[in-house]
């Protein structure tokens, strides 16, 4: 048993739909998360201010005293995640990797969508573990680099037109390429789920990368023996870098519930 809380980042409010995950299936967990809201967007930046804003970022959650750190954003697992686990003394989970086995097991048709940021897709990294658990699957990827400022932005409702519009066009061509699953390998994106459900109709499966981590993360835990003692109700902080009230609407507004704990705003650059 271990009574250390779970650290949990991503660019913004994107790693809520990993926190959501872990609070449905590890209700005892403490969590603290940090969103670099105002850094946003990450995924259009070079690999070097990635890198930079990840140790940043950890470097900040490690003053916590935690047990486990799960990246809950697509672009610094694809930029970073071997690097980092190789020198971690605590267990780190990403999204690729739980995001693509995912896939691997929900597809027949061995055609997978997958969409991301620019820097995502540009790095191959969800491509190339597709190809090895499958080496037959057709992967048909698109970079969607406004989706993340919508989102960001609490564009992501139904029924919202410029947002609907932008994401009808990013998907025209996985849509029609006829893929039965299909990524979602931004933590950003599982916000815009029934949007992009709508456009590509009941029968293509959507993964969601920051649950599927979150699930994985569970797995970790229990195997090393670090999960915390059953009965206790976890307690959860947020911490951002930038607007704590607008951090709080939309996240609610996505959370359908207000943010269960503490938001706390904190000047990333000193870490
Ligand atoms: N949620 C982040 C991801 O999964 C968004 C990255 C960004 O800030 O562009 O990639």
């Amino acid at each position: 048993m271990d009574s250390r809380p779970i650290g949990v980042f991503d660019s913004g409010l994107g790693g809520l739909t990993a926190v959501r995950e872990i609070i449905n299936r590890l209700p005892c967990e403490d969590i603290i998360y940090f969103g670099d809201t105002g850094r946003i967007p990450y995924g259009t930046r070079s690999r070097e201010t990635i890198l930079k804003y990840t140790h940043q970022d950890i470097r900040f959650l490690r003053t916590f005293d935690i047990k486990a750190l799960l990246i809950a954003c697509g672009t610094v697992s694809t930029a970073a995640m071997d690097e980092l686990s190789a020198v971690s003394d605590i267990p780190i989970v990403g999204v690729v990797e739980a995001s693509v086995r995912a896939a691997a097991s929900l597809t027949r048709s061995g055609r997978v969508g997958l969409i991301g940021t620019t820097a995502a897709i540009s790095s191959g990294a969800y491509e190339r573990l597709l190809e090895k658990m499958l080496p037959d699957a057709r992967i048909i990827s698109r970079a969607c680099p406004l989706l993340v400022p919508l989102v960001e932005n609490g564009r992501f409702l139904r029924g919202d037109s410029v947002v609907e519009t932008i994401a009808a066009e990013y998907l025209a061509p996985i849509r029609e390429s006829g893929v039965d699953t299909l990524i979602l390998g931004c933590t950003h994106y599982p916000l815009l789920a029934d949007i992009i459900s709508d456009i590509m109709g009941p029968q293509v499966k959507l993964v969601d990368a920051g649950a599927q981590a979150a699930a994985h993360l569970g797995l970790v835990l229990a195997q090393k023996g670090l999960c915390a003692a059953q009965g206790s109700k976890g307690a959860h902080s947020f911490y951002v870098s930038d607007s704590v009230s607008s951090f709080g609407e939309y996240a609610s507004m996505y959370l359908k519930s207000p943010v269960p704990g503490s938001i706390e705003k904190i000047d990333i650059e000193r870490y």
